[in-house]
């Protein structure tokens, strides 16, 4: 039976200027130690955007690069999906000024909201739309400028996270309906909105009327972390019809060294089919998963026909997972 899938044409990404290092944090006066950071998450450092570095800003370029490797042109995109926590503006989308920045005339744009899962949130929908014949060409971005929910005093998050955007350019091709096809071959997607005060942001438009700060009670976000991401990574095995033997990278959500280890752990897999930049871009919530595509996909790592599982998990809860055949 022939279907359509949603195959990965190209892939970007885009990184602020500025890298600051734990040891850095630690100048600026974070009462923390590089020790610490490194011991209980893998970070090393992370990039942080200046006042004129903003999601839209990374976004574009990364959706840029993205193009440029899929060899298309702006005009060929229908839908932009960009998953992110940290707008520039309220309102209008994100999505939408990064579409008037690119050229765009034509299609429509849109922004998700599933925070560290936004990435997988927005890569599900746009799967959708193409799979539907409601669009052929989608580019789908995570950007953050996380950095800036940051309250530089709570040193139990301002360690962890970061900034940045990476881009993936879809297009709907005939497949088999088989795991043998190239493209995204399944998504799953999960939230339980019981556990908003492990990890939120205590403000907003329509409460304080002020951006807020991240608020997180790690040790509960860690372990349901390792719960949840394990479930939805054996959905998406099953529902695809492989096992884990046959995943040539996993490239999960980059938010704590320790929960990438388990989940390799759980795997089986070896540490080298696993991609890792949480020691230089820390979390940078909806963008680490195409960064880390895009990072793998240009120093080649991922190559085509490769089977590359993503997964996430972020505040809400929100969770998710894919399976990709590159
Ligand atoms: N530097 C130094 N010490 C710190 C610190 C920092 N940045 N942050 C916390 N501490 C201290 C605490 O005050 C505590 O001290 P105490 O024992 O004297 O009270 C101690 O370190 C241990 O704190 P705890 O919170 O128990 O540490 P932990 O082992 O749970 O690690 C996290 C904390 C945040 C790294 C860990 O819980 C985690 O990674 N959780 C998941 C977070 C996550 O992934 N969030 C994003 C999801 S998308």
């Amino acid at each position: 039976m022939t279907i359509l899938r949603s195959v990965v044409a190209g892939v970007g990404s885009a990184l602020p200027r500025e890298r600051v290092s734990n040891d850095a944090l630690v100048a600026r006066g974070v009462d923390t130690s590089d020790e610490w950071i490194r011991q209980r998450t893998g970070i090393g450092g992370r990039y942080v955007a200046a006042p004129d570095e903003t999601t839209v800003t990374l976004a574009t370029a990364a959706a840029r690069q993205a193009l440029e490797r899929a060899g298309i042109g702006a005009d060929a995109v229908d839908v932009v999906v960009l998953g992110t926590t940290t707008p520039d503006d309220t309102f209008p989308a994100a999505a939408t000024q990064v579409q008037a920045a690119l050229g765009m005339r034509r299609g429509f744009a849109f922004d998700v909201q599933a925070v560290c899962s936004g990435f997988v949130y927005a890569l599900a929908m746009a799967d959708n739309f193409l799979r539907l014949g409601q669009a052929k060409t989608a580019l789908v971005i995570g950007a953050e400028t996380f950095t800036r929910l940051l309250d530089w005093e709570d040193r139990t998050t301002c360690v962890l996270f970061g900034d940045g955007a990476g881009a993936l350019v879809l297009r709907a091709e005939p497949g088999t309906g088989t795991a043998a096809d190239r493209g995204v071959l399944t998504t799953h997607l999960h939230s339980d909105g019981r556990h908003r005060d492990a990890l939120y942001v205590d403000g907003g438009p329509s409460t304080t009327g002020t951006v807020g700060h991240v608020r997180m009670k790690g040790q509960e976000v860690f372990r349901h972390a390792v719960n949840r991401l394990a479930e939805v990574v054996d959905e998406a095995l099953a529902a695809a019809g492989v096992s884990a033997a046959e995943i040539d990278w996993l490239v999960p959500h980059q938010a704590n060294r320790r929960i990438i280890d388990a989940m390799g752990r759980k795997l089986g897999l070896p540490p080298e089919k696993v991609v890792v930049t949480v020691e230089r871009h820390a979390n940078t919530s909806a963008a680490s998963i195409p960064l880390a595509l895009a990072e793998a996909a240009a120093d080649g790592r991922i190559r085509p026909g490769h089977l590359v599982l993503i997964e996430a998990m972020g505040g809400g809860f929100t969770w998710g997972s894919s399976l990709i055949r590159w």
